[in-house]
């Protein structure tokens, strides 16, 4: 059986890659420092799967705590990059904090890798690397704009040192998924996005002012270049993105990554606004949204949405689900962690 590493494994995407290995037939070990993710992800994993994945607490960024863990698992066959800061907001009042998490983790990881600790390398990129671009859908090839943050720019060199590294190591290959972005939870309810604190991404702020928590969803500006005003992102289930991990893997595997480091943008290739997600969730809970239209959010883009044929024609990844699924299955996750809060 194949050891797959999963760092920031107990996080939104990390957890629910975790099932979809599991269900591969992979063997998973995560590490997280649970800064920002709950240790109770592992028992939602095992509760879908059958399977506790091994769970080790440590943090990516400290060199020493990494390789304690490289050596008590020999290495691994292959290692999927999660963990990170990803607040783009927060991101702008502690860029030193997200330069040096983000991109110390990922060079600590290769490092051990150079060393024979794994030679496959999925890693965790995202839209934020095209800035606003100049046409839609992106494309790989469309060129970089500025990042509008730390976080975006930490993104951006990490593509940049893992495509370096890979270049003058042959032992290391490397696949950056560049998510656009993922919403939604296991249709158990078992596993789901779990902010600490106010939510800074949509999604989970429209649940939990659908379930009482907040008081209005305020919504970031109405007057960009779209329909109705509001911004357009590019809205997938987040099941769907963590089966491009394991298509990723598998084509590191069977060696049909002849590049070294490649890149694949994964969303469905279709924009959306605010607006329409509001809609759109109004429909499948039935319920009515309250909301606001405040001024534009700091650092925000206009739109973006993705080209996704390298993913569709070289991975052979495709979304299955629709958007009123993924954001059914993101409401059915917030009444139940409702549902156990107040059970406690
Ligand atoms: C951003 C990054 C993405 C990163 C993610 C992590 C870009 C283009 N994308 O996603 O790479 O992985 O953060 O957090 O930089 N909105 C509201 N009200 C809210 C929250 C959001 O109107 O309370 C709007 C935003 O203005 C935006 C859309 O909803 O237009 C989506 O926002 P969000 O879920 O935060 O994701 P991004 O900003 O697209």
């Amino acid at each position: 059986m194949k050891t797959v590493l999963l760092t920031g494994g107990t996080g939104y995407i990390g957890s629910h890659t975790a099932v979809e290995l599991i269900n591969a037939g992979y063997k998973v070990v995560i590490v997280d420092n649970l800064t920002n993710s709950s240790i109770d992800s592992i028992e939602g994993i095992h509760k879908i799967t059958g399977v506790r994945p091994d769970f080790v607490k440590a943090d990516c960024s400290v060199c020493c705590e990494m390789e304690s863990l490289f050596k008590k698992y020999n290495g691994f066959h292959s290692i999927i990059h999660f963990a990170a800061l990803k607040a783009v907001g927060e991101s702008v009042e502690k860029p030193l904090e997200y330069y040096h998490n983000n991109l110390s983790s990922l060079i600590n990881l290769l490092q051990l890798m150079k060393k024979g600790g794994g030679g496959d390398l999925v890693f965790s990129s995202s839209c934020t690397v095209y800035g606003q671009p100049d046409s839609l859908p992106v494309t790989e090839k469309s060129p970089y704009k500025p990042a509008t943050s730390p976080y975006g720019n930490t993104k951006k060199i990490a593509e940049d040192i893992l495509r370096e590294t890979i270049n003058v190591n042959s032992s290391i290959k490397g696949i950056a998924l560049r998510y656009f972005n993922p919403i939604g939870a296991h249709s158990s309810a078992e596993i789901g996005e779990l902010p600490l604190g106010k939510p800074d991404n949509l999604i989970p702020f429209i649940t939990q002012t659908a379930v009482g928590i907040r008081e209005k969803l305020q919504i970031f500006g109405n007057d960009y270049d779209s329909a109705d005003g509001t911004a357009i992102r590019d809205y997938f289930h987040v099941v769907d993105l963590a089966k491009a991990h394991v298509l990723a893997l598998k084509r590191l595997e069977e060696n049909r990554n002849k590049a070294g480091f490649e890149v694949f943008n994964v969303g469905t290739g279709k924009g959306v606004t605010v607006l329409e997600i509001v809609k759109a969730f109004e429909k499948v809970s039935g319920l009515k949204l309250n909301y606001e239209i405040v001024g534009r959010r700091a650092g925000d883009i206009e739109k973006v949405w993705a080209d996704t044929t390298l993913a569709n024609t070289e991975l052979g990844w495709k979304t299955q689900s629709t958007l009123e699924e993924a954001l059914l299955t993101a409401w059915n996750w917030e009444k139940k962690l409702r549902e156990v809060k107040s059970e406690k």
